[in-house]
């Protein structure tokens, strides 16, 4: 799979992103040898019915909401041990897909095409986790420049307008919203759960309690108050951090829990930058009936 040095469509921005380009669709460069044919693969692979998927586009809070559904799927309140790229389909090999104990509870941000068909056949379980583009967008920005791998430490300025262009791995914001939103429509009866960053932000308890109906899990309030509660922000900044890899890190410093907030936006985007994607995001999500927050 050829690694690619992602340039933005601007021509005043000179920066890129270092990312593995599949027939124009981008995903990030795993360390997995034979990468190329694993994913390519991937549609092929069996499912098993109590797979459960948990997808999002990045930084919709995929880590957040995976740890809930792992503890919820265990009926434990009890820390996931593992961090969730292990169990993510796009930087895995089948063979590691298969030696996964079930309930498998995988995540991932591609989109539905090229995950394995059996896993629609299966009427597997999703979870699909929306967050307001604009925090994502900051959240991204900062994932981009702090991990190593994307050699990338360009300034928010010409980010945004990259954002706006979706020129980064898993693409546009827009364009993957749009997909699930249609595969949801088309799909009716599909089991599949939506989740909004905002609302997990403004009820958490009551957003437990939803994912738990979803997954027919039986929990009592207690359990739901103890995984709400071990899946804080601070709590999971402490105690899951301690998996990463500094060494992949600028400054041996990971930065996946960041901020966790709603509308941190406000501090990055300027009054001309947010009319520009208040405009932008009016025409390209016209025909979107997805309703979203940018602040609570
Ligand atoms: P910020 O960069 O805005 O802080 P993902 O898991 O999809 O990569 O999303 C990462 C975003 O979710 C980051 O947002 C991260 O800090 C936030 N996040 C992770 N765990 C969280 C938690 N337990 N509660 C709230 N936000 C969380």
């Amino acid at each position: 799979m050829p690694e690619i040095k992602l340039k933005s469509d601007s021509e005043d921005d000179d920066t890129h992103l270092r990312v593995m380009d599949i027939d124009g669709y981008f995903i990030p460069t795993f360390p997995l040898p034979d990468h190329e044919k694993h994913f390519r693969s991937m549609a092929g692979w069996r499912a098993r019915s109590d797979d459960v998927m948990i997808s999002a586009y990045p930084k919709a809070g995929t880590h957040w909401v995976w740890e809930v559904v792992g503890m919820l799927s265990r009926q434990k309140a009890e820390r996931i041990p593992e961090i969730k790229e292990t169990v993510m389909m796009e930087g895995i090999s089948e063979e590691t897909f298969d030696n996964i104990a079930s309930p498998r509870i995988m995540n991932t941000h591609i989109y539905f095409k090229y995950l394995p068909k059996d896993f629609f056949d299966k009427k597997c379980k999703i979870v699909y986790v929306i967050r307001n583009p604009k925090d994502i967008a900051v959240s991204f920005y900062n994932h981009h420049k702090k991990l190593l791998e994307y050699e990338f430490n360009g300034p928010w300025e010409g980010y945004v307008k990259r954002f706006i262009q979706g020129k980064m791995d898993y693409g546009s914001w827009f364009d993957y919203t749009l997909e699930m939103e249609r595969f949801i429509k088309e799909n009716p009866g599909y089991p599949i759960h939506v989740v909004l960053y905002e609302d997990m932000k403004e009820d958490s308890l009551r957003e437990i309690k939803r994912l738990a109906d979803f997954l027919k899990v039986d929990v009592s309030d207690e359990m739901v108050r103890k995984i709400d509660s071990l899946c804080h922000f601070d709590k999971m900044k402490k105690e899951k951090n301690v998996n990463e890899d500094p060494s992949e890190w600028r400054d041996n410093n990971p930065g996946m829990y960041r901020k966790g907030q709603v509308a941190d936006w406000k501090n990055w985007f300027t009054i001309a930058q947010n009319d520009m994607f208040n405009t932008i995001y009016k025409e390209k999500m016209a025909s979107s009936k997805v309703e979203i927050r940018f602040s609570l």
